[in-house]
């Protein structure tokens, strides 16, 4: 399913066309839609029918009070790394008992107001944290059910930035003191042992990386039940890969520049790869996935604002900025940026630039593109996943709105901020 396409060269989101979206309520604007965000969602969950399972979406790709309750009424859960992503799930309608708590660094509110509300599982990722948490929960007469997160060494194949399973990164508790750990974790009072957990990064594209965690940690379950510990569930966490280039793709459209390694193994087979081994344990099985779940289910859809050769380069300086999207910024992640009527016509080589005073406010450099200008509107595709909500205000530029599309209905689930608002 794709849910953005041409229709007789003009881009739509399902039934409705784009350009009539953006001249209604506005540029810059993030667009989402519901079926495409239904269909990722049903095409993960759907994977593991006959197993106890839950599939726990990582609130940090997006955040949208709206998606969170399209996805809550799915029956999904949620996974949140802030007490503020705790208190958005429970305004969404999650159940805390589908609720889990991921982070290096919980401060002690935020665990106290996590264990008020008896959340699913806190997914501890320090031995100094498992004290921490133990002691708060005594005070509070209570017991935390906890996961350990465990940092397995795994290369997940990623952006550095976004690589967490390896010993170099901040995550989890290395492998090789694990079972030491759990050990403690089960003779604290306040705590009641009852996961292994392990996140290895995200945007992974291939399969092999979640296949070796897998073993590893079915392996360090059975090594646990002999001491004693009875895991009972395994939260697997996120990270599985999208499609970010030829997205769309067109007659009209340059095709770009892609290997077999920038195409998504599909949602489906990230779960099927691993459940096999997951499921030698009989434990009830998680997973946080984000980004697999809203990438492709948004645009950021921005209008040209001017145009500049300066004789080396050409440049297509738009409205939407760094700080309504940092991906290219920060990772030089790469989002086709496509214009809302494709003509058939030349094309040119272009950066696409933000108006933020900063020369790393970016969308594309030096992409072949068909001639746009000053009035025609882009969308740079694949946005869903931290793009709103790693957004700032950076430069004092209002938060944009926030649309969704269900067939050919639409409507703002974020109004977009005034400057008279911003603080
Ligand atoms: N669980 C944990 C503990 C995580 O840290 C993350 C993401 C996820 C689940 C969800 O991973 P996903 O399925 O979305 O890959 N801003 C970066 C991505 C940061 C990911 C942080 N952790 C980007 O734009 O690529």
């Amino acid at each position: 399913m794709n849910s953005f396409h041409y229709i007789d060269n003009i881009l739509h989101c399902e039934e409705t066309p784009v350009q009539e979206i953006v001249e209604e309520f506005g540029s810059p604007l993030y667009l989402y839609s519901k079926n495409q965000l239904l269909d990722n969602y049903r095409s993960i969950d759907g994977a593991f029918e006959g197993t106890d399972h839950t599939t726990c979406y990582a609130l940090k790709a997006n955040s949208n009070l709206e998606l969170l309750k399209i996805l809550q009424k799915e029956g999904a859960g949620a996974d949140a790394v802030s007490a503020g992503e705790i208190n958005f799930a429970l305004r969404a309608g999650f159940h805390p008992s589908k609720i889990t708590f991921a982070g290096v660094g919980k401060q002690d509110a935020e665990i106290a107001f996590a264990l008020k509300h008896d959340i699913f599982s806190f997914n501890i990722e320090s031995i100094e944290e498992l004290a921490v948490i133990n002691d708060i929960a005594g005070k509070m007469n209570t017991k935390a059910r906890i996961a350990l997160r465990i940092n397995p060494d795994i290369d997940a194949a990623t952006h550095p930035y976004i690589s967490t399973g390896l010993k170099t990164n901040k995550f989890g508790i290395d492998i090789n003191v694990a079972v030491e750990t759990f050990k403690y974790a089960a003779s604290l009072p306040n705590l009641q042992v009852d996961g292994i957990h392990t996140h290895i990064g995200s945007q992974i594209m291939k399969l092999d990386p979640f296949v070796q965690t897998a073993q590893r940690v079915v392996d360090m379950v059975k090594e646990l039940r002999t001491l004693g510990i009875n895991i009972q569930h395994i939260d697997f966490g996120g990270g599985y890969g999208v499609t970010y280039k030829n997205a769309i793709k067109h007659p009209f459209l340059p095709l770009e520049d892609a290997t077999s390694a920038d195409e998504t193994p599909g949602n489906n087979a990230f779960i099927t790869s691993v459940l096999p081994i997951l499921k030698q344990v009989d434990c009830k099985i998680v997973i946080e996935p984000g980004r697999s779940i809203v990438a492709n289910t948004g645009m950021l859809i921005t209008k040209v604002l001017y145009r500049k050769d300066n004789g080396v380069k050409k440049f297509v300086i738009v409205d939407a900025g760094m700080n309504d999207l940092i991906r290219p910024s920060l990772y030089h992640a790469y989002h086709q940026i496509v214009p809302l009527t494709v003509k058939e016509g030349e094309r040119e080589h272009v950066d696409v630039v933000g108006p933020v005073c900063e020369s790393g406010d970016f969308f594309a450099r030096e992409r072949a593109m068909p001639f746009v200008q000053r009035g025609d509107y882009l969308a740079i595709l694949t946005a869903g996943a931290y793009g709103f909500s790693v957004s700032s205000h950076y430069n004092a530029r209002p938060s944009v709105a926030e649309v969704l599309v269900n067939g050919d209905k639409v409507r703002v689930i974020r109004e977009r901020e005034k400057i008279e608002e911003l603080k």
